[in-house]
């Protein structure tokens, strides 16, 4: 099988250096990597790094390997192109169909699936010119993402800091296994995700807690975020994730404090994903003190259920506003997974039950999921296995659908 040829363009900005990171992603998941760096990139990077990370030849122009008319070609051959970073410059060339080196001219040939992942300060992104050039750039069927917030190259802060790499290439990915998975069709949609796994302290030092790596939740605010969504997401405790660009992220510990993060996100919400893996069960009483073996202590692990949040939200939705939750299911002697989904999706009352099949390393603390996505109206999607922002991108699907 060969591996997906993919263009990775370097345009001339501080961010120039994280390309590489990108790059190291891309070819340790088993793409094949040209990378097209502008003149201006080769000012930040070296193109020995890109040539020794990628083990292909690095050319800025297009009078670089003339008999094999490079600057149509591997336009043609490429299955994806990305961009990372895309200056603001960059991203006006590319609008104005521009080929003027070999990453434009090959931006002009490809017919595959595009991604700019942009960088740039502030003052830039925001600009009325650099907007629409994103806009028409979009209208064409480019994927631009949103730039995250933070620091930029000075002491500046705003939006305009290039995604993490990991990111880009988690998009790079879902682009790759479904071309039509970023529409820009949650714009102007407000959205609450929760994910992670919460965590129920039985005294200053102990807690229960479960698996959950979060992976889905952050895939889940990602794509709603690149689809235009105004995100929020509540994180219990997750693996070491990154947060997502363009998404506010608001931090909980134990499930009633995602309980109160969530209700109070959720008013005038459009959507809502319950993805978080919530405690049933919390300790009666937190010990003040670390509990001291055979010190008289009350036995710890006296425990009363918690609230099912994702019902408490369902009751408390306004019209309009679609719920959607998670059940991670085994089968057993009364049925299999999907049978206990079904009963599940009934018993909780929201719009829409994503249910994956669990247990032997599937779902929990690994990258890929698959499963059903069942409908209160009836519907039944079957979720081959993918990508968690594969699967993020049919649930965004079902919601844009009902909103
Ligand atoms: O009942 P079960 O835990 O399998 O349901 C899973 C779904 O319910 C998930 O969407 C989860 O986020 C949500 N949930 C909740 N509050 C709980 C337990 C689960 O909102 N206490």
């Amino acid at each position: 099988m060969s591996s997906p040829r993919v263009l990775l363009g370097v345009a001339g900005g501080i961010a120039a250096y994280k390309s590489a990171e990108l790059l190291r992603r891309l070819t340790e998941s088993g793409h094949s990597v040209r990378v097209l760096p502008t003149a201006a990139a080769l000012e930040f990077v070296g193109a020995a790094t890109f040539e020794a990370l990628s083990g292909q030849p690095v050319h800025t122009g297009v009078f670089a390997d003339v008999p094999s008319v490079q600057h149509v070609r591997l336009g043609h051959e490429a299955e994806l192109v990305v961009v990372a970073p895309a200056t603001a410059d960059l991203l006006a060339r590319a609008t104005h169909g521009r080929a003027d080196d070999l990453l434009t001219a090959s931006l002009l040939t490809a017919r595959c699936p595009v991604l700019f992942a942009p960088a740039m300060h502030t003052e830039m992104w925001e600009h009325p010119a650099t907007v629409a050039n994103v806009e028409v750039l979009r209208s064409r069927g480019v994927v631009v993402m949103d730039p995250a917030s933070g620091r930029l190259t000075g002491k500046d802060t705003g939006p305009g800091r290039l995604p993490e790499p990991s990111e880009i290439a988690d998009l790079a990915r879902l682009l790759l296994e479904r071309r039509d998975a970023l529409p820009r069709d949650l714009e102007g949609k407000r959205v609450v995700v929760s994910a992670g796994g919460t965590r129920e302290a039985l005294d200053p030092v102990r807690y229960l807690g479960n698996r959950s790596s979060g992976r889905q939740g952050y895939a889940l605010a990602t794509v709603a975020a690149q689809r235009g969504a105004q995100v929020t997401l509540v994180a219990g405790h997750t693996a070491d994730l990154h947060d997502p660009a363009a998404v506010d992220v608001v931090r909980v510990g134990s499930a009633l404090e995602l309980r109160d993060a969530m209700h109070a996100a959720a008013k005038g919400a459009d959507a809502i994903v319950m993805a978080a893996a919530v405690a049933d069960f919390r300790p009666v009483s937190l010990v003040g003190h670390k509990i001291k073996k055979g010190a008289g202590d009350p036995d710890p692990l006296v425990l009363t259920t918690n609230p099912d949040i994702l019902v408490e939200l369902v009751g408390a939705r306004p019209a309009g506003q679609v719920v959607v939750g998670f059940a991670a299911e085994t089968g057993d002697a009364t049925g299999d997974a999907l049978h206990h989904g079904r009963a599940k999706l009934a018993r909780k009352g929201c719009d829409l039950l994503v249910v994956n099949a669990v247990g032997d390393g599937k779902a929990f603390e690994v990258p890929d999921n698959g499963g059903w996505l069942l409908g209160a109206d009836g519907s039944e999607k079957e979720l081959a296995i993918g990508s968690k922002a594969l699967l993020a991108s049919h649930v965004w699907d079902a919601v844009a659908g009902r909103l």
